[in-house]
C-alpha cells in the first residue's frame, strides 16, 4: 500500500498557514517561524505528504509573490476566500518545512489565472539545478540544491463554477495538456495529477472525468477527486454510512477510468489521488458566506471554516479511512483536507496552545499502524438500508505488516446500542495472537476536544478478558472505532 494514502493538505486559507503551521514570535516557533508544537502533532499524526498551496486559493495565486526577501513581497487580495494574503510564507518556506519534518510535498500549479508558461517557470525555479535565471534566483534566495519536487497537481477543482477562471472540460484538457508537456520537458521525472470531479453532486460528474481522462490519459499519472461528507438529514445511521457514499464515488471514478483506458487503447491503469476528503458541515459556515457575502472581506488570516469536530464526526471519519484502505489498489494517494485549523485535525490558538481534534485520533491510529499490505478479507456482516444504499453495520480494513509480523485491523461498529463480537480466521498467517485492542468511543456523541478539555475524546486501551484472549475474539462496543493488533508467526 502506498503511504501517500496518509497525506494531508495546507492551503493559504484562513489560519492554516498563518498561526497554523507558521507563526513567528510564537513561544514554540523555531528559527524559520514554524510552530514546533504543531509540527510535533503533525509528526504524531503520521502525515506522509502535504498538498500545497491550494485549494481554491491556488487558482488566483502567483507563486512569484511568495519568494524573495519577505519585506519586499506584495500583499494581494485572495479571490477565493476574499481575504488578504501577505505572502510571508511561500514555496521556499513550505519546502523548508517539509524537509525539516520529513514530509513529501505535493505542489499544485495555477490553472485558473495561471498559464502553461508560468507553470514551466515554477517547476524551473524548484527543480532545475542552476544556470537559468529562475534556478539561479532560487540559489540567490538561499537554496542551492534543487528541490526536485516529484508530485504536481494540474490545478484545483477546475470543474467547479466557484473556481477562479473555471474551465469546461474541453478547455481544461487543452490547457492541462500543454502545461503537462512543458512541465515534463523541464523535469521528465515528475508525476502529474489532473483535476477530476470536485464531488459526486457536480452536474458534470462523471462526464467531466471521462473527458479529462480521454483527453489527458497518457499525459498524467493520477486523476484527482475530492469529496466532503456531512450529516445531510440529521440521521445518525445515515451519517455513519458516509463510507458507502465514498465507496460509490470511488467505484464510479474507477469504472470511468477503465472505460477511458479501453477507449484510448492504453496499457496502464489510471490511479486515483483522493486529494481532498474530510467531514465538513456546510451548515455551520455556508459556502456562500465566502464567495457571495465576503464574510471576512480582506482580513489577513481570518478564522475560516474552523469546524470543531465531535466524537460522532470522528466515527464517521474512521469509516471513510477504512474505505480508502480498501480501495488502495486504485486510490494510491489521498490528502485529508486540511491539516491545521481549517476543517482540520489540529487546532491552534494564535499565540497559544495546539490541540488534537476528535478526528485526529482515527487518522493517527490508522496512519501509524496501517503500514504494509492492505488485506482483502471476507466478512460476514449484516447490512442495513441507508440514504446511500446498503451499508454493513461494521466497516473494517486490515493491513498486514510483514516486517513486524502483525495485522492491524481497523473496524467501526455503527450499531447505536449493540456490541458486536468479531473473531478472526487467519489460518494463512500461522499462529496468531491478539495483543492489543484500542477503542475510540464515548457516551456523548457530541463531545469535542476544547482548549479547556483537550482530552475529552481520546482512544483508550481495552482490557481483554482471558476468555476473549483464548478465543481470539474481541467485542466492539456500540458506536466505536477500534484498532486490533494481531501478532502472526508468518
Ligand atoms: O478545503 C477547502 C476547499 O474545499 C478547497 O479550497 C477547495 O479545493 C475545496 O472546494
Amino acid at each position: 500500500m502506498n503511504l501517500a494514502l496518509y497525506g494531508s493538505f495546507v492551503e493559504h486559507m484562513g489560519r492554516a498557514v498563518y498561526s497554523g503551521i507558521y507563526e513567528p514570535g510564537h513561544d514554540t516557533a523555531e528559527e524559520n517561524g514554524f510552530r514546533s508544537d504543531v509540527a510535533q502533532l503533525v509528526r504524531e499524526l503520521g502525515v506522509t505528504t502535504v498538498r500545497y498551496p491550494g485549494g481554491n486559493f491556488l487558482s488566483g495565486y502567483n507563486w512569484r509573490d511568495g519568494i524573495g526577501p519577505k519585506k519586499e513581497r506584495p500583499v494581494r487580495l485572495d479571490y477565493a476566500w476574499l481575504t488578504k494574503e501577505t505572502n510571508q510564507f511561500g514555496i521556499d518556506e513550505f519546502a523548508t518545512w517539509c524537509e525539516k519534518y520529513q514530509i513529501q510535498p505535493m505542489i499544485a500549479v495555477n490553472m485558473g489565472t495561471g498559464t502553461p508558461q508560468e507553470a514551466g517557470y515554477f517547476i524551473e525555479y524548484c527543480n532545475i539545478a542552476k544556470g537559468t535565471t529562475l534556478s539561479d534566483l532560487r540559489r540567490q534566495y538561499g537554496r542551492e540544491a534543487p528541490y526536485n519536487f516529484k508530485l504536481w497537481c494540474l490545478g484545483n477543482e477546475m470543474d467547479g463554477q466557484w473556481q477562479t477562471c473555471h474551465l469546461d472540460a474541453h478547455d481544461y484538457v487543452k490547457k492541462a495538456r500543454e502545461t503537462a508537456k512543458i512541465m515534463r520537458w523541464v523535469d521528465p521525472d515528475i508525476q502529474l495529477v489532473a483535476c477530476g470531479s470536485s464531488n459526486s453532486m457536480q452536474q458534470t460528474f462523471p462526464e467531466w472525468d471521462r473527458l479529462v481522462l480521454e483527453g489527458l490519459y497518457e499525459h498524467i499519472d493520477f486523476l484527482s477527486c475530492h469529496h466532503y461528507f456531512e450529516n445531510r438529514n440529521g440521521n445518525t445511521t445515515d451519517y455513519l454510512a458516509s463510507f458507502v457514499q465514498m465507496e460509490n464515488f470511488i467505484r464510479t471514478i474507477v469504472a470511468t477510468a477503465d472505460y477511458a483506458k479501453a477507449k484510448v487503447g492504453s496499457k496502464k491503469d489510471m490511479m486515483i489521488s483522493f486529494d481532498e476528503w474530510n467531514i465538513w458541515s456546510n451548515e455551520s459556515e455556508p459556502w456562500d458566506d465566502y464567495f457571495k457575502n465576503g464574510k471576512h472581506r480582506f482580513e489577513v488570516a481570518p478564522p475560516i471554516l474552523e469546524q470543531r469536530y465531535t466524537l460522532l464526526d470522528a466515527l464517521v471519519f474512521s469509516g471513510l479511512m477504512c474505505t480508502l484502505i480498501n480501495h488502495c489498489n486504485r486510490v494510491q494517494m489521498a490528502s485529508l483536507a486540511q491539516l491545521v485549523n481549517v476543517i482540520a485535525p489540529i487546532f491552534t490558538k494564535p499565540g497559544g496552545e495546539a490541540i488534537r481534534q476528535t478526528i485526529f485520533w482515527p487518522f493517527q491510529m490508522v496512519s501509524q499502524h496501517g503500514r504494509g499490505k492492505a488485506l482483502k478479507f471476507f466478512d460476514n456482516v449484516p447490512q442495513i438500508d441507508t440514504l446511500y444504499g446498503n451499508a454493513k453495520i461494521v466497516q473494517s480494513a486490515a493491513v498486514y505488516n510483514e516486517e513486524e509480523k502483525q495485522i492491524a485491523f481497523f473496524t467501526l461498529n455503527t450499531e447505536l446500542k449493540q456490541s458486536v463480537e468479531v473473531s478472526f480466521h487467519l489460518e494463512d498467517f500461522g499462529q496468531t495472537t491478539v495483543t492489543e485492542h484500542i477503542t475510540l468511543q464515548g457516551k456523548d456523541l457530541q463531545a469535542r476536544n476544547t482548549f479547556a478539555h483537550p482530552n475529552a475524546v481520546v482512544p483508550r486501551k481495552v482490557h481483554m478478558s482471558p476468555d476473549e484472549l483464548s478465543r481470539g475474539a474481541i467485542t466492539l462496543p456500540p458506536m466505536s472505532f477500534n484498532m486490533v493488533i494481531i501478532k502472526t508467526s508468518r
